[in-house]
């Protein structure tokens, strides 16, 4: 039996469930059951928090998963992609309030920019040559401006409807983002074998979705 993470809630919870579910795969769910086994595929699914997908996909504690590249490369473990799915995309971004003035990447020089992804967003801003201080605040990381945490923001956009609601304006796109097959790096030949009956549904399903 492989082992599947996938996100409990959030923009690629769905995404995923119906991804496995096109590949032929049945299962039940209910959104208080954290671990179900799929009735006719030897996969058992996992609900976990997508910050955590990595980590346990790395250490073997899963054998597969599903996560954004936001949260993967943010984590240092980009080796562990098998292959990106084309879907849930999004992207890392700026954002400041609406009202305020805002040039370049270099008025955020000294500023107070709050993220939960202080990695990628480092690299971005040395790459800029620009010097800011960041928060890092695991959510509700729109809220920071209002509440005079930070001049700036740096978090997912999808829509972009959160931004707007919360009186946001993008101004810089640090990272393209989309959901992606991690595997771990010592997956027994029984398990590897599953894998494989896994990808060629998966690959099956994006060609009917062309
Ligand atoms: C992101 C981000 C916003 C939302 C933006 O959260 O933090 O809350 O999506 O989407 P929108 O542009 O369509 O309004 P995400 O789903 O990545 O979950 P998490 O931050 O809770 O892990
Ligand atoms: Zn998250
Ligand atoms: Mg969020």
């Amino acid at each position: 039996m492989l082992r599947l993470a996938i996100q409990k809630s959030g923009r690629l919870s769905d995404d995923s469930l119906n991804l496995i579910r096109e590949c032929g795969i049945s299962f039940i769910s209910s959104s208080l059951k954290l671990k179900t086994e799929c009735t006719n595929f030897p996969l058992e699914i996992l609900f976990l928090r997508d910050d955590d997908i990595p980590g346990y996909v790395a250490d073997g504690v899963a054998d597969i998963g599903i996560v954004g590249e936001n949260v993967l490369v943010e984590e240092g473990k980009q080796e562990l992609t098998v292959e990106k799915l084309g879907f849930s995309k999004c992207r890392l971004s700026l954002a400041v309030p609406k009202s305020a003035e805002y040039n370049s990447v270099q008025d955020l020089n000294g500023k107070n920019i709050a993220t939960s992804y202080p990695n990628l967003l480092q690299a971005y801003l040395q790459e800029q040559g620009v010097k800011a201080n960041i928060h890092t605040i695991s959510g509700s990381v729109e809220i920071a401006p209002s509440i005079g945490l930070a001049e700036a923001i740096c978090d997912i956009v999808s829509s972009g409807s959160t931004l707007i609601s919360n009186g946001l304006k993008e101004v810089e796109r640090v990272f393209k983002s989309e959901a992606a097959l991690i595997a771990t790096k010592e997956l027994s030949e029984e398990k590897r074998e599953i894998l494989e009956k896994l990808l060629f549904r998966i690959h099956a399903v994006q060609r009917a979705r062309k």
